[in-house]
């Protein structure tokens, strides 16, 4: 299977007063499927717009974003909102800075919702239990076997931020999303969190784009990229250089 997400000239404005405010500038970068993308940057520079552009969640107002699966190749910067929402639930994992789980679930109830929201008023028994054993392979695969049944009120942080990425996975995206997953968690915690996505990368082959502030962690990611007033540079070529 080969992904390959290749981000060319997107630029993308705000309403800013009387005139526009560009949050993205000529924006370019690439990313392969298995790889990890990082992008680091001071506050207000950009990141989340392009996670957002990204992920189909803004149109930009140029440029294209164009996504290479098997199944073929698609614009994602000049889909319909309708396509962007099937997209998104089949192809793209989204994980934000703060997990936004839904307060009455328990973990395992997150992401069987995930695979619902595609699916038909009427499941057969069949697809709920496969459903529910991928949902209870992910939750042991992140480190919260023992935890399925806790709603994100018993859970920490770190866990809730792991049951985030587990949801993410749920529906076995080629693209991941990331959000500067770290930020509300200690060193120690936040590590976990990095050594979880470099694994998920590595075993589900998604092409992943991480924003972050960790630079302790930066060696080790496949490309890393700063964002700076809107215009992103390739850092290094960690892995090429090394
Ligand atoms: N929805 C919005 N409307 C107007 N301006 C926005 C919006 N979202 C972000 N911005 C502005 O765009 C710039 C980039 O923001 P953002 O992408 O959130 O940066 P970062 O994630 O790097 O902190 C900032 O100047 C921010 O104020
Ligand atoms: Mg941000």
């Amino acid at each position: 299977m080969t992904t390959t997400l290749t981000v060319t000239d997107v630029t993308l404005t705000y309403p800013d007063g009387g005139g526009r405010i560009t949050a993205l500038d000529r924006v370019g970068l690439r990313v392969d499927g298995g790889r990890i993308a990082a992008i680091t940057g001071p506050s207000g520079s950009g990141k989340s717009s392009l996670l957002a552009v990204i992920s189909t969640l803004q149109h930009p107002d140029s440029g294209r974003v164009l996504l290479e699966t098997d199944s073929g190749s698609t614009d994602l910067a000049t889909m319909s909102r309708r396509e962007a929402a099937a997209l998104r639930r089949e192809e793209i994992g989204i994980v934000f800075q703060q997990p936004n789980l839904i307060a009455a679930l328990t973990a395992v109830e997150q992401l069987e919702v995930m695979a619902r929201l595609g699916q038909r008023l009427f499941v057969p028994g069949r697809v709920r239990r496969e459903t529910h054993t991928r949902a209870m392979d992910l939750l042991d695969l992140v480190g919260l076997s023992g935890h399925e049944h806790k709603r994100p009120a018993q859970l920490s942080g770190g866990q809730r931020q792991r049951v985030d990425i587990a949801r993410a996975l749920m529906n076995d995206p080629s693209l991941l999303v990331i959000d500067e997953p770290t930020s509300a968690l200690d060193t120690e915690r936040g590590s976990a969190v990095i050594d979880l996505i470099l694994r998920m990368a590595d075993e589900h082959h998604a092409a992943t784009l991480l924003v972050t502030h960790d630079r302790a962690h930066l060696h080790r990611m496949d490309s890393v990229y700063r964002m700076v007033d809107g215009v992103l540079t390739a850092e290094q070529d960690v892995k090429l250089a090394g």
